[in-house]
Protein backbone atom coordinates (compact mmCIF):
# COMPACT_ATOMS: atom_id res chain seq x y z
CA UNK A 1 0.00 0.00 0.00
CA UNK A 2 1.66 3.76 -0.97
CA UNK A 3 0.86 6.27 1.43
CA UNK A 4 1.88 10.13 1.15
CA UNK A 5 4.91 9.52 3.12
CA UNK A 6 5.83 5.84 1.67
CA UNK A 7 4.74 2.39 1.62
CA UNK A 8 2.53 1.54 4.75
CA UNK A 9 3.30 -1.60 6.22
CA UNK A 10 0.47 -1.17 9.78
CA UNK A 11 -0.76 1.13 11.66
CA UNK A 12 0.43 1.18 15.10
CA UNK A 13 -1.28 3.95 16.83
CA UNK A 14 -4.35 6.31 15.36
CA UNK A 15 -1.78 8.95 14.48
CA UNK A 16 1.17 7.00 13.99
CA UNK A 17 1.91 4.01 11.40
CA UNK A 18 5.12 2.54 10.22
CA UNK A 19 6.17 3.07 6.72
CA UNK A 20 9.01 1.96 4.44
CA UNK A 21 11.32 4.03 2.78
CA UNK A 22 14.36 2.94 0.50
CA UNK A 23 13.85 -0.76 2.26
CA UNK A 24 13.71 0.64 5.91
CA UNK A 25 10.74 0.94 8.18
CA UNK A 26 10.47 4.25 9.74
CA UNK A 27 7.59 5.48 12.40
CA UNK A 28 5.38 8.01 10.72
CA UNK A 29 4.94 11.43 12.30
CA UNK A 30 8.92 11.34 14.08
CA UNK A 31 11.02 10.17 10.81
CA UNK A 32 10.04 12.22 7.62
CA UNK A 33 10.74 11.35 4.26
CA UNK A 34 12.05 14.93 3.65
CA UNK A 35 14.20 14.68 6.39
CA UNK A 36 15.51 11.38 5.90
CA UNK A 37 16.29 12.59 1.88
CA UNK A 38 18.37 15.43 3.60
CA UNK A 39 20.29 13.51 5.99
CA UNK A 40 21.97 11.79 2.69
CA UNK A 41 23.51 15.08 2.43
CA UNK A 42 24.38 16.72 5.41
CA UNK A 43 27.80 18.04 5.32
CA UNK A 44 30.15 15.80 7.65
CA UNK A 45 33.06 17.79 9.57
CA UNK A 46 36.13 15.64 10.20
CA UNK A 47 35.48 16.35 13.93
CA UNK A 48 32.22 14.77 14.20
CA UNK A 49 31.34 11.75 15.98
CA UNK A 50 28.64 9.77 15.02
CA UNK A 51 27.51 6.74 16.43
CA UNK A 52 25.08 3.74 15.41
CA UNK A 53 23.36 0.79 16.53
CA UNK A 54 20.39 -1.29 15.93
CA UNK A 55 17.61 -0.16 18.02
CA UNK A 56 18.12 -1.58 21.92
CA UNK A 57 22.05 -2.07 21.28
CA UNK A 58 22.92 0.71 24.27
CA UNK A 59 21.88 3.91 21.79
CA UNK A 60 21.73 5.91 24.93
CA UNK A 61 24.48 4.36 27.28
CA UNK A 62 26.92 5.17 24.20
CA UNK A 63 25.18 9.01 24.36
CA UNK A 64 26.19 9.41 27.78
CA UNK A 65 29.96 7.93 27.39
CA UNK A 66 30.22 10.43 23.87
CA UNK A 67 29.38 13.10 26.27
CA UNK A 68 31.33 12.85 29.31
CA UNK A 69 33.95 11.90 27.22
CA UNK A 70 33.62 14.99 25.32
CA UNK A 71 33.49 17.17 28.64
CA UNK A 72 36.54 15.65 29.93
CA UNK A 73 35.18 13.05 32.85
CA UNK A 74 33.01 16.43 34.15
CA UNK A 75 29.37 15.31 35.45
CA UNK A 76 28.13 18.94 36.04
CA UNK A 77 29.03 19.83 32.51
CA UNK A 78 26.05 17.04 31.52
CA UNK A 79 23.39 17.59 34.33
CA UNK A 80 21.30 20.31 32.51
CA UNK A 81 20.27 18.56 28.85
CA UNK A 82 19.37 15.31 28.85
CA UNK A 83 21.49 12.14 26.43
CA UNK A 84 19.03 13.15 23.06
CA UNK A 85 19.88 17.04 23.06
CA UNK A 86 23.57 16.51 23.83
CA UNK A 87 23.72 13.44 21.05
CA UNK A 88 20.93 13.76 18.54
CA UNK A 89 19.76 11.31 16.07
CA UNK A 90 20.50 12.84 12.85
CA UNK A 91 17.37 11.38 11.35
CA UNK A 92 15.10 13.22 14.09
CA UNK A 93 14.14 16.43 12.13
CA UNK A 94 13.34 18.85 15.21
CA UNK A 95 17.08 17.62 17.30
CA UNK A 96 19.39 19.61 15.46
CA UNK A 97 22.59 17.82 14.37
CA UNK A 98 23.83 20.23 12.23
CA UNK A 99 24.04 23.54 14.72
CA UNK A 100 25.07 21.91 17.57
CA UNK A 101 28.97 23.28 18.27
CA UNK A 102 31.95 21.60 17.29
CA UNK A 103 32.91 18.77 18.06
CA UNK A 104 29.14 17.54 17.07
CA UNK A 105 28.20 13.89 18.63
CA UNK A 106 25.36 12.05 17.29
CA UNK A 107 23.71 8.66 16.67
CA UNK A 108 22.10 6.98 14.16
CA UNK A 109 19.87 3.81 13.58
CA UNK A 110 19.88 4.52 10.12
CA UNK A 111 20.87 1.80 7.78
CA UNK A 112 24.62 2.24 5.17
CA UNK A 113 22.63 3.31 2.47
CA UNK A 114 20.98 6.18 4.07
CA UNK A 115 23.41 7.64 5.92
CA UNK A 116 25.67 11.43 4.59
CA UNK A 117 27.37 10.26 1.80
CA UNK A 118 30.31 12.51 3.77
CA UNK A 119 30.57 10.01 6.14
CA UNK A 120 31.33 7.23 3.83
CA UNK A 121 34.34 9.52 2.55
CA UNK A 122 36.31 9.20 5.99
CA UNK A 123 34.64 12.45 7.29
CA UNK A 124 34.22 12.07 10.74
CA UNK A 125 34.04 9.41 13.26
CA UNK A 126 31.96 5.95 13.37
CA UNK A 127 31.67 3.90 16.33
CA UNK A 128 29.08 0.85 15.32
CA UNK A 129 27.81 -0.95 18.82
CA UNK A 130 26.67 -4.60 18.01
CA UNK A 131 24.76 -6.43 20.63
CA UNK A 132 23.33 -10.57 20.84
CA UNK A 133 20.16 -9.89 18.93
CA UNK A 134 18.48 -12.28 20.85
CA UNK A 135 18.96 -9.93 23.95
CA UNK A 136 18.24 -6.98 21.47
CA UNK A 137 14.50 -8.66 20.41
CA UNK A 138 13.72 -9.31 23.94
CA UNK A 139 14.92 -5.72 24.55
CA UNK A 140 13.05 -4.51 21.91
CA UNK A 141 9.90 -6.83 22.60
CA UNK A 142 9.67 -5.21 26.40
CA UNK A 143 10.09 -1.60 24.67
CA UNK A 144 6.90 -1.89 22.34
CA UNK A 145 4.97 -3.22 25.50
CA UNK A 146 6.24 0.16 26.64
CA UNK A 147 6.65 3.13 24.65
CA UNK A 148 2.56 4.07 23.84
CA UNK A 149 3.52 4.95 20.33
CA UNK A 150 4.09 1.62 19.47
CA UNK A 151 1.58 -1.68 18.81
CA UNK A 152 1.88 -3.80 22.03
CA UNK A 153 3.25 -7.50 20.66
CA UNK A 154 0.60 -9.85 20.76
CA UNK A 155 3.38 -12.68 22.34
CA UNK A 156 6.80 -13.41 22.15
CA UNK A 157 6.47 -15.81 19.67
CA UNK A 158 4.80 -13.37 17.09
CA UNK A 159 7.40 -10.64 17.92
CA UNK A 160 10.07 -12.51 17.07
CA UNK A 161 8.30 -13.87 13.79
CA UNK A 162 8.60 -10.26 12.98
CA UNK A 163 11.63 -9.42 14.19
CA UNK A 164 13.10 -12.47 11.89
CA UNK A 165 11.23 -11.31 8.94
CA UNK A 166 12.15 -7.47 9.87
CA UNK A 167 9.10 -6.37 10.08
CA UNK A 168 10.17 -4.17 13.18
CA UNK A 169 11.87 -0.53 13.28
CA UNK A 170 14.30 0.17 11.42
CA UNK A 171 13.97 -3.29 9.78
CA UNK A 172 15.68 -6.31 10.03
CA UNK A 173 18.89 -6.42 12.37
CA UNK A 174 20.89 -8.80 9.91
CA UNK A 175 20.65 -6.24 7.10
CA UNK A 176 21.78 -3.21 9.38
CA UNK A 177 24.64 -5.08 10.31
CA UNK A 178 25.36 -6.93 7.15
CA UNK A 179 25.60 -3.55 5.00
CA UNK A 180 27.30 -1.47 7.58
CA UNK A 181 30.14 -4.32 8.40
CA UNK A 182 30.49 -5.07 4.45
CA UNK A 183 31.24 -1.34 3.98
CA UNK A 184 33.25 -0.75 6.74
CA UNK A 185 36.36 0.04 4.41
CA UNK A 186 34.76 3.60 3.60
CA UNK A 187 34.81 5.09 7.29
CA UNK A 188 36.94 5.63 10.30
CA UNK A 189 35.14 3.11 12.36
CA UNK A 190 35.02 1.65 15.34
CA UNK A 191 32.79 -1.79 16.38
CA UNK A 192 32.51 -2.62 19.88
CA UNK A 193 29.73 -5.13 21.80
CA UNK A 194 27.32 -3.95 24.22
CA UNK A 195 28.52 -7.35 25.78
CA UNK A 196 32.01 -5.97 26.29
CA UNK A 197 31.07 -2.52 27.40
CA UNK A 198 29.28 -4.74 30.41
CA UNK A 199 31.47 -6.73 30.90
CA UNK A 200 34.31 -4.29 30.90
CA UNK A 201 33.16 -0.80 30.84
CA UNK A 202 36.20 0.80 31.90
CA UNK A 203 38.34 -0.90 29.40
CA UNK A 204 35.78 -0.71 26.94
CA UNK A 205 36.06 3.20 27.58
CA UNK A 206 39.51 3.55 27.30
CA UNK A 207 39.22 2.11 23.84
CA UNK A 208 37.01 4.50 23.00
CA UNK A 209 38.98 7.05 23.75
CA UNK A 210 42.01 5.75 21.81
CA UNK A 211 39.81 4.94 18.71
CA UNK A 212 38.69 9.35 19.23
CA UNK A 213 41.90 10.55 20.41
CA UNK A 214 41.25 11.47 23.49
CA UNK A 215 43.62 11.41 26.34
CA UNK A 216 41.85 10.55 29.76
CA UNK A 217 43.48 10.48 33.02
CA UNK A 218 42.74 7.88 35.30
CA UNK A 219 40.27 10.12 37.62
CA UNK A 220 38.55 11.18 35.02
CA UNK A 221 37.98 7.82 33.11
CA UNK A 222 36.86 6.25 36.72
CA UNK A 223 34.21 9.34 36.68
CA UNK A 224 32.97 8.44 32.86
CA UNK A 225 32.80 5.33 34.05
CA UNK A 226 30.66 6.04 37.31
CA UNK A 227 28.18 7.86 35.17
CA UNK A 228 28.04 5.58 33.11
CA UNK A 229 27.18 2.35 34.95
CA UNK A 230 23.22 0.79 34.63
CA UNK A 231 22.32 1.70 38.15
CA UNK A 232 23.80 5.34 37.61
CA UNK A 233 21.80 5.69 34.44
CA UNK A 234 18.69 4.23 35.64
CA UNK A 235 19.16 6.65 38.85
CA UNK A 236 20.05 9.59 37.13
CA UNK A 237 16.72 12.35 36.52
CA UNK A 238 18.85 13.63 33.34
CA UNK A 239 19.58 10.42 32.03
CA UNK A 240 16.14 8.56 32.93
CA UNK A 241 14.32 9.66 29.49
CA UNK A 242 11.33 10.19 31.60
CA UNK A 243 9.68 12.51 28.98
CA UNK A 244 8.90 9.14 26.48
CA UNK A 245 5.55 8.42 26.72
CA UNK A 246 4.93 5.24 28.13
CA UNK A 247 1.92 2.73 28.64
CA UNK A 248 2.87 1.59 32.34
CA UNK A 249 4.28 3.15 34.95
CA UNK A 250 5.49 -0.41 36.14
CA UNK A 251 7.64 -0.56 33.26
CA UNK A 252 10.95 1.54 32.54
CA UNK A 253 13.70 2.25 29.46
CA UNK A 254 16.54 1.46 31.82
CA UNK A 255 14.84 -2.09 32.00
CA UNK A 256 17.56 -4.76 33.11
CA UNK A 257 20.88 -3.95 30.92
CA UNK A 258 22.10 -7.36 31.13
CA UNK A 259 23.97 -9.99 29.19
CA UNK A 260 21.86 -12.86 28.39
CA UNK A 261 17.71 -11.98 29.19
CA UNK A 262 16.71 -13.99 26.31
CA UNK A 263 17.06 -17.00 28.28
CA UNK A 264 14.75 -16.39 30.02
CA UNK A 265 11.94 -15.15 27.21
CA UNK A 266 13.55 -18.03 24.19
CA UNK A 267 12.70 -21.81 24.03
CA UNK A 268 14.58 -24.10 23.38
CA UNK A 269 13.45 -24.38 19.82
CA UNK A 270 12.96 -20.81 18.80
CA UNK A 271 16.75 -20.81 20.21
CA UNK A 272 18.35 -23.58 17.89
CA UNK A 273 15.95 -21.82 15.06
CA UNK A 274 17.47 -18.27 15.86
CA UNK A 275 20.73 -19.90 15.81
CA UNK A 276 20.60 -21.54 12.53
CA UNK A 277 19.23 -18.39 11.04
CA UNK A 278 21.97 -16.71 12.41
CA UNK A 279 25.00 -19.05 11.32
CA UNK A 280 23.23 -18.60 7.86
CA UNK A 281 22.95 -14.94 7.29
CA UNK A 282 26.43 -14.10 9.32
CA UNK A 283 28.42 -16.80 7.75
CA UNK A 284 30.61 -14.30 5.49
CA UNK A 285 30.76 -12.00 8.54
CA UNK A 286 34.11 -12.36 10.32
CA UNK A 287 33.36 -10.49 13.83
CA UNK A 288 34.02 -12.49 16.76
CA UNK A 289 31.24 -12.35 18.89
CA UNK A 290 31.80 -12.45 22.70
CA UNK A 291 28.03 -13.40 23.49
CA UNK A 292 27.24 -17.19 25.18
CA UNK A 293 24.36 -17.99 22.34
CA UNK A 294 23.76 -21.29 24.00
P1 LIG B 1 17.28 -3.94 28.19
O1 LIG B 1 15.91 -3.70 27.63
O2 LIG B 1 17.79 -5.32 27.86
O3 LIG B 1 17.39 -3.64 29.64
P2 LIG B 1 18.86 1.61 23.35
O4 LIG B 1 19.41 2.76 24.12
O5 LIG B 1 19.62 1.31 22.09
O6 LIG B 1 17.38 1.74 23.15
O7 LIG B 1 19.13 0.29 24.24
C1 LIG B 1 18.36 0.06 25.40
C2 LIG B 1 18.95 -1.13 26.12
O8 LIG B 1 20.23 -0.77 26.67
C3 LIG B 1 18.08 -1.55 27.30
O9 LIG B 1 18.29 -2.96 27.45
C4 LIG B 1 18.71 -0.74 28.42
O10 LIG B 1 18.39 -1.21 29.70
C5 LIG B 1 20.18 -0.95 28.08
N1 LIG B 1 21.07 0.04 28.73
C6 LIG B 1 20.95 1.37 28.76
N2 LIG B 1 21.94 1.93 29.49
C7 LIG B 1 22.70 0.92 29.93
C8 LIG B 1 23.87 0.84 30.76
N3 LIG B 1 24.44 1.93 31.28
N4 LIG B 1 24.40 -0.38 31.01
C9 LIG B 1 23.83 -1.49 30.50
N5 LIG B 1 22.72 -1.49 29.72
C10 LIG B 1 22.16 -0.30 29.44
Amino acid sequence: MQGASGIRIHIIMSNYELYQYKGCNFISNIYTIEHLEKVQSFEIRHSDVVAVTYPKSGTVWMQQILSLIFCDGDPAAIQSKSPIERVPWIEIPFLNFLSNPTPRLAVTHLPYHLIPEDLKKKNGKVIYVIRNPKDVVVSLYHFQNYLTILSTPSSFEDFLREFLEGKVIFSSWFDHIHEWYTHKDEFNILFITYEEMKQDLRTSVQKICDFLGKKLDDEKLDTVVKYCTFTNMKMNPVTKTGTIENKSASRAFFRKGIIGDWKNHFTVAQSEMFDGIFQERMKDIPLKFIWDSK
